[in-house]
This record gives structure tokens, C-alpha cells and sequence, in this order.
């Protein structure tokens, strides 16, 4: 009786690599929770397993329409499969989740009405609230928190209303984000979303599960695409950090061998090189690299006060660490200079970014 003349609204992206043991069960809980004649799920698989025919099978018992598209070829990986849903898709809000069960379909309801009057809503592991226990082990908490710190870092002002960038988990308003400039790769597409340009963001907290079926395909060679990603997307920060690191380097070099030359000795010629070049590293980055981050207001001196403050602080714990290492045998002396010295300069980056030049 009822004509469908409403169309589909909302459509919910789920991207799956050989989970056959999860679909059936990710297709009934999102039905259940969000199913209706105004929705519809994409299945984007690239599996080597049935799982596109168990989403088919399942589908035809839920009170949503379900779009399986098998890709012959899976270009992009993970975040070429979502721009692929997102394109297929027909509703105007997009919500999009990982197709294991670690994102609780039963939090789509609330994703989805945080969408409201925003461009991206995102479920965030690390709003308050929200929690990690699917992470297992201390390493991979660590791993993902220190990416998310040195990723908000690197996009202080596009990141800054944004707790959990590399969530899987998010919902975003097609009449508001333009597929067409995404690029994606790798494994973190909402990075690239909330990146290109500045998005209002509304964050919902939300517990990533352990998984329990199938096999995560988060792997060493992810990461290394990951690190392109950030590379890709913002090369221009903290290449230029790195540039006038390295330069400040060389010159605190000269001046030591300089002042040695003169007759001075030399742990007072290193300490004076070192003072000098702080303050000189401060006023290039100053001007080169934070440039856009001053707030009008605020005093350079306090921001030098903070940047002369961490450095001093950050050489005395380096140095210390480098001889501890040297001197227990652990580390020959230019391998412990060199590991302590690219831990240091990530450290200056972070704390320059999040906390000199707070957004
Ligand atoms: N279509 C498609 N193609 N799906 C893929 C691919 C691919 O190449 N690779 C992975 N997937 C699917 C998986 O089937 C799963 O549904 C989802 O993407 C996440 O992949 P997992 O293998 O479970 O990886 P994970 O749990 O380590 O990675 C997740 O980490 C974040 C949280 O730490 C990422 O997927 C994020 O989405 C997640 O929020
Ligand atoms: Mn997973």
C-alpha cells in the first residue's frame, strides 16, 4: 500500500577483509539498531573468504536494504573501500564502521544524531567516556596513543576538536564533505576527511570491543603506509621543524669548534653553543614554522620562556639518557647520540605544537 517514496536517508559503510565470521551477526545487530526502509548498508569486501555471500544470505531477513560491492580489485586498501561505500552510498548521512564487531553497532543511533548541524560526527575511544580495552597489550595502547598525540600535532588547528583521528568509527554529512577530494590510502581515511579541510566535528565517546572472530590486518607495513599518510598530508610543518633542527644542529657544531679554537674549554663552549643555538632554533620556528599559530595577544616571551624551558630540560634528560646507555655497555656512544637525539626532536615537535603554539 505504503509507496517507498521516501528514499534511503542514512547509510551505514562497513568495509570487510575475511569476516566471514562476523558479518551475519554485524549486518543483524546494525539492522537492529538502525534498520529501516530509509536505510541501507554497504558491504564493501575485499575478501579472499565467502563473506560477501553471507552478507547476501543474511540480507534478506533485515528490514534494510544491504549493498554488497566485491571488489576485484581492492585499490586504496581499508580508506579506498570506505570512499568506495561513500560513493555508492544514497543517503545523505554516512555512517561508517569496522566490520569485526570492535565498533558496537548499538552506538549508531547516537552517532548518527550527533551528526546533527555538523559536518563529521566521530566516536572517539578517547573522549571522556570512551575506552580502549579492544587495544590489546600495553604496546598497542602505546602505539596508538603516541600516533594520536604526534598526529594532532602535526594538524594542531584541524585536529583540535578532535580526540580519536584514527578512529574507524564516524558518521559524516555527504551534502558537506566532497568525496572527490580524498585520496585515500592506507588504513585512516577519517584523518584524511577531518585533514583536507576544517570540518566542525561533534565527537560521541564510545568502547572499542575486543575482537572476537577472524583476524585484525593491522600490520607493520599499515604503519609504514600510515607514516606516508601524515607525511603526505602535512609535509610542509614539520619538514620545516626538522630543516631548521638539523641547520641549528650544524651551527652548534661550528661553535664549538670555533670557541675550542679560540682557547676555550670545552664543556663551557658546548654548554654557550648549545644556549645559542636554542634561542636562534626559537626565533626561526618562530617565524618559519609557527607563524600561523601566534595568537594575536600573547607575548613571545612567554612562548620563549616555554620553548627555552623544554629544551633545556629535554637536553639534560637526553644527554643523561644517551651516557646512562653508553656507560651501562647498552648502546655504543653515536647509536645512543643518534636514537636519543630523533626521540628528542619528536618530543620538541610535540610539545612545540601542543603546547608553545596551543591551537
Ligand atoms: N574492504 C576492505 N579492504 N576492508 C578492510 C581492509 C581492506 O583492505 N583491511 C581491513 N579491512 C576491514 C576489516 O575487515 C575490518 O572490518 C576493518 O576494516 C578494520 O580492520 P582490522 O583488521 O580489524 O584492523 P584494526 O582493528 O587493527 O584497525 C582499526 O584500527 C582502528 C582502531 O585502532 C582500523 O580499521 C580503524 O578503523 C579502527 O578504528
Ligand atoms: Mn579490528
Amino acid at each position: 500500500m505504503l509507496e517507498e517514496s521516501v528514499g534511503v536517508q542514512v547509510s551505514v559503510v562497513v568495509p570487510t577483509f575475511d569476516e566471514a565470521a562476523n558479518v551475519a551477526e554485524l549486518l543483524r545487530r546494525v539492522d537492529a539498531a538502525v534498520g529501516g526502509p530509509r536505510t541501507e548498508v554497504v558491504v564493501v569486501d575485499d575478501s579472499t573468504d565467502d563473506t560477501a555471500d553471507i552478507a547476501r544470505r543474511t540480507a534478506g531477513s533485515l528490514r534494510s536494504e544491504v549493498v554488497v560491492i566485491h571488489r576485484a580489485e581492492p585499490e586504496g586498501g581499508l580508506s579506498g573501500a570506505v570512499v568506495a561505500g561513500l560513493r555508492a552510498a544514497r543517503g545523505a548521512q554516512c555512517a561508517v564502521l569496522d566490520g569485526d564487531l570492535q565498533h558496537p553497532p548499538e552506538d549508531l543511533p547516537r552517532l548518527l544524531a550527533a551528526l546533527d548541524g555538523v559536518d563529521v560526527a566521530v566516536a572517539s575511544r578517547y573522549a571522556p567516556g570512551g575506552a580502549a580495552v579492544g587495544l590489546s597489550g600495553w604496546l598497542r595502547h602505546g602505539v596508538s596513543r603516541t600516533t594520536t598525540l604526534v598526529t594532532k600535532a602535526m594538524f594542531p588547528t584541524r585536529l583540535h576538536t578532535c580526540s580519536d583521528p584514527m578512529t574507524g568509527f564516524f558518521a559524516l554529512d555527504l551534502g558537506r564533505v566532497d568525496l572527490a577530494e580524498l585520496r585515500p590510502k592506507g588504513f585512516k581515511i577519517l584523518l584524511e576527511v577531518l585533514v583536507r579541510r576544517r570540518r566542525r566535528i561533534r565527537e560521541v565517546p564510545f568502547a572499542f570491543g575486543a575482537r572476537t572472530g577472524g583476524s585484525s590486518k593491522a600490520s607493520v607495513r599499515q604503519g609504514l603506509w600510515f607514516l606516508w599518510q601524515l607525511a603526505d598530508l602535512r609535509f610542509g610543518r614539520m619538514s620545516g621543524f626538522a630543516l631548521i633542527g638539523a641547520l641549528g644542529a650544524v651551527a652548534n657544531v661550528a661553535l664549538v669548534s670555533v670557541m675550542v679554537a679560540l682557547g676555550m674549554a670545552f664543556l663551557p663552549a658546548a654548554v654557550i653553543a648549545a644556549e645559542v643555538t636554542m634561542v636562534v632554533n626559537f626565533l626561526l620556528q618562530e617565524r618559519f614554522v609557527f607563524g600561523d599559530l601566534i595568537p594575536g595577544a600573547e607575548s613571545t616571551r612567554r612562548r620563549f620562556l616555554r620553548s627555552f624551558g623544554f629544551n633545556n630540560a629535554e637536553s639534560a634528560l637526553r644527554i643523561s639518557l644517551a651516557w646512562w646507555l653508553v656507560s651501562r655497555g647498552v648502546l655504543h656512544s653515536a647509536i645512543a647520540t643518534a636514537l636519543t637525539l630523533a626521540l628528542a626532536f619528536v618530543a620538541r615537535f610535540v610539545f612545540h605544537a601542543l603546547v608553545v603554539y596551543r591551537p
